[in-house]
């Protein structure tokens, strides 16, 4: 390979920048020439595309989003963009890419490589963790930490005016936020689109916390969770028990900030891996981590399977907030 293409996509993550500091460097020390794609699949179809040097990479490793931009793309879904979009990578004469994101950018990725015969190689990059076949995306324990920020002062206005407050993190339809900090956080329920609890067995265990000398309460929620999302359930708790539970939706201010140590080395790890991959041979495949091991899964298998959540700390959680 002479020159390949790197672009982020979907939701941005924080350790994307050290993610293209990584891939870009790697390659360049191999002396292949990178070029970066703007704003993901919009920037490939729209033929934004700049020449990536040594240099570029210099003091982005610890800023959050991605100097790349990214982007969401319902026209790359049609055959005919995809085309256009092909027909840009090789009048850069790239002749491999790498692509940073979540399953929806690497469904892109297949058919564009199945179409257009295009070596990609993918990396997990998402703060939702939602990515079957890694143990660990890009930005999950950066998001997380935030989000336990946010919860650790919510706590403190909880406990001074012994109130009940119910807080919605990101996720999607997964759960993955949701578990880590409701555990982290010390929450007492924690409700995903797994682990779904009946408004009157909520209000029932809030009146039994009550009754053992609880005083204020913590609820998390992930936003994809039926039946309904955090204020919903506030309404819901409040028509069954006349128990006021306030509101705090966390929003996208997950999605930012400076990547964790961890999520750097991460990015750094699995970065590098897949650039070695791709210059190798490799293609349609994923570098993810389990066991703290790196390992290639391929892209079929990535994008046709759904990644379990996590029960256990659930339970855990529940147990612990007794
Ligand atoms: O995939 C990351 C994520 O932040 C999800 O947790 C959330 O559902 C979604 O993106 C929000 O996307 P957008 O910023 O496009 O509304």
């Amino acid at each position: 390979l002479k020159k390949i293409g790197v672009y982020t996509s979907g939701g941005d993550a924080p350790g994307m920048n050290p993610a293209i500091r990584a891939a870009v460097r790697t390659a360049l020390s191999q002396k292949v020439e990178v070029v970066g794609i703007l704003n993901g699949y919009v920037g490939m179809i729209e033929n934004r595309m700049i020449t990536l040097q040594m240099r570029d990479m210099a003091n982005i490793i610890q800023r959050g989003g991605t100097i790349l931009k990214t982007g969401r793309s319902a026209e790359f879904m049609k055959p005919e963009y995809r085309a256009t979009a092909a027909n840009n990578l090789k009048a850069q004469g790239i002749d491999g890419l790498i692509c940073i994101g979540g399953d929806g950018s690497f469904r892109g990725a297949q058919l564009l490589g199945a179409e257009h015969k295009i070596p990609i190689i993918g990396i997990p990059g998402t703060i939702d963790n939602d990515v079957y076949g890694t143990d660990d995306t890009i930005g999950f324990d950066t998001a997380v930490n935030t989000a336990l920020q946010a919860i650790d002062k919510i706590r403190d206005t909880a406990d001074s005016h012994d109130r009940i407050f119910i807080v919605e993190v990101m996720g999607r339809n997964s759960g993955w936020i949701a578990s880590h900090v409701g555990l982290a956080g010390g929450a007492e329920e924690i409700l995903t689109a797994e682990n779904i609890i009946s408004v009157d067995k909520i209000v029932e265990n809030l009146k039994n916390s009550r009754a053992r000398g609880k005083t204020s309460s913590i609820i998390i929620t992930a936003e994809g969770q039926k039946p309904g999302r955090a204020y919903d359930l506030s309404d819901a708790i409040r028509k069954k028990s006349g128990l006021d539970a306030k509101v705090c939706i966390l929003g996208h201010q997950q999605r930012g900030g400076t990547p964790s140590a961890h999520d750097r080395i991460l990015a750094s790890r699995l970065a590098n891996a897949a650039v070695e991959a791709l210059l190798a041979g490799r293609n349609n495949t994923m570098i993810g981590v389990q066991a703290d091991k790196l390992v290639e899964i391929p892209l079929d298998l990535v994008t046709s399977k759904e990644k379990p959540g996590d029960k256990t700390l659930i339970h855990l959680a529940r147990l612990l907030s007794i």
